[in-house]
């Protein structure tokens, strides 16, 4: 992907602007002053998330053998939050800034230790426990949570997923969807909102089983728990130093990078984390958590933590319902542990794709680099003039090519104006029908990451796309 003339990234605000402008993505009940937390996925923005979600579903469960994907309820039985804990304790302090008086919010770890974004200290005596689950009726009498996560339902499923897919450890089951939390503080436009969705996995293994996949060969930022500073280096050399501990979460956190790589991010704009060992969920023994450098700082992207086997055991125990695995070899039954659940949010990592495309090329034009496996329109299909002989054959190629991916037809204004247009919302290709269309059946294709121009059969055009589109052609080779 060529990146031409970056002059700077957009603040958070101008993205949230800019998301706004072009159809991608504005406040939900906008029309009404909006609602904190909560947003409308437009017609950009929509079919840039179902692009995003069908990436990760290919790369994670459909190109995998040892993963199969499910698709619980939002609203569960609420014995589900009891045995796993957030009923309890899935809460975070509520604390007001004495400098700028904001109100924000704090794990129960870093109360006293962290400060506002605006660097004022919180004051303790503001402090208050603020529960994050959505609690709703059911029926007359009956009541239940909006999950705040999807990992639970694919611990409640286990056994009928293991079993049922015949599926051998190690292995994992997937599930993407939405989840619900009351946060005190939702900001930075999408970055934390109420209502998200997730992109998880659990990964079981028998206990102490060895990772039998080479770790991806991948460069990063690693900042260890207790340093202070990063260091780059491969994930190899991490986990031979035991920086990474672990075999399984160095191959994880290679795979997660490398998911980000496949669809065009830069590398050096992320970093792992470690979890210092008091900032760790109750659940988790070891968490390393893939950081994104936002325009508001490195912030998480993505946690993947080591959970054991504390949900299996507490679903056991609270449903009465065996969650034992048979081990072939010693013919013993035993509860499998969850070395590593890389679980990704579907807007954070959105957030991140638009950082990496956007870029602005001469002085005002905002170019959309997407990676075309993202973009939210393929091919953009324009005839040159209006005359009926120009515009019958554009139409009938768009008609054609819209049967398999989403496709837009301009007619109007300049056709500098109509390549511009489809630059700003990441349009990899525009097809351009001209007088030698007419003449000699050819149409002009368009790059938009190089704006270099080929010409080409118009027989030869929905093939060539389809190779395009996927990376199997560089548009370069085409004669
Ligand atoms: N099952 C583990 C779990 O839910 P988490 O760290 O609370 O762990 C995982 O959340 C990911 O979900 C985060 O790394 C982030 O990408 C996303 N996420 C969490 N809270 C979010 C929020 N309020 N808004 C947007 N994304 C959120």
């Amino acid at each position: 992907m060529e990146k031409k003339n970056v002059l700077k990234k957009p603040s958070i605000d101008e993205m949230t602007a800019f998301c706004k402008r072009k159809g991608f993505i504005v406040r939900s009940g906008e029309i009404y002053g909006g609602l904190a937390g909560f947003w409308d996925y437009l017609f950009l923005g929509s079919e840039l998330k179902n692009n995003l979600k069908n990436a990760w579903w290919q790369f994670h469960v459909r190109e995998r053998d040892d993963i199969e994907g499910i698709d619980g309820a939002i609203i569960t039985h609420p014995d589900v939050w009891k045995a796993s804990g957030h009923v309890d304790s899935f809460s975070d302090v509520f604390v007001v800034c004495k400098k700028c008086k904001k109100p924000g919010k704090v794990d129960k770890s870093e109360l006293g230790k962290v400060k506002c974004e605006c660097g004022g200290e919180y004051d303790s005596s503001s402090a208050k426990e603020f529960k994050l689950m959505f609690k709703t009726e059911v029926g007359l009498k009956d009541y239940g949570y909006l999950r705040p996560e999807t990992a639970q339902l694919i611990f409640a499923n286990f056994k009928a997923v293991f079993d049922g897919a015949r599926m051998k450890l190690p292995c994992g089951i997937a599930q993407m969807g939405k989840a619900f939390r009351n946060e005190i503080a939702p900001r930075n436009f999408i970055f934390r909102c109420r209502e998200f969705e997730q992109m998880e996995i659990e990964y079981f293994i028998k206990p102490k089983e060895k990772c039998p996949y080479d770790i991806p060969n991948v460069e990063v930022l690693v900042l260890a728990s207790g340093e202070t500073k990063e260091k780059k280096m491969s994930l190899k050399e991490a986990h031979k130093k035991k920086i990474i501990k672990k075999d399984w979460h160095a191959y994880w956190l290679g795979q997660e990078l490398s998911f980000f790589k496949s669809l065009g991010a830069n590398l050096d704009n992320f970093r792992i984390r470690q979890h210092d060992r008091e900032e760790l969920a109750h659940y988790s023994s070891d968490c390393w958590d893939l950081e994104y450098n936002f325009p508001f700082g490195w912030k998480e992207l993505q946690g993947i933590a080591d959970r054991s086997d504390y949900d299996l055991k507490q679903h056991q125990k609270f449903s009465k319902t065996k969650m034992e695995v048979l081990d072939e070899e010693t013919k013993e039954r035993f509860i499998p542990e969850v070395i590593c659940e890389p679980s990704l949010g579907v807007e954070r990592a959105l957030l991140v794709f638009l950082y990496e495309a956007y870029n602005e090329r001469e002085k005002e034009n905002i170019v959309l680099n997407f990676n075309p496996k993202l973009s939210p329109v393929k091919v953009g299909v324009f005839p040159l003039i209006k005359k009926e002989e120009f515009e019958n054959i554009g139409l009938s190629i768009f008609h054609n090519l819209r049967k398999k991916w989403n496709v837009v037809y301009d007619k109007s204004g300049s056709i500098g104006r109509r390549y511009a247009r489809q630059d700003e919302i990441g349009t990899p290709y525009c097809i351009t029908i001209d007088g030698d269309s007419v003449d000699s059946g050819t149409v002009t294709i368009r790059n938009r990451d190089t704006t270099l121009q080929k010409k080409i059969k118009i027989e030869k055009l929905e093939e060539t796309l389809g190779k395009l589109l996927y990376g199997e052609l560089p548009f370069e080779s085409l004669k």
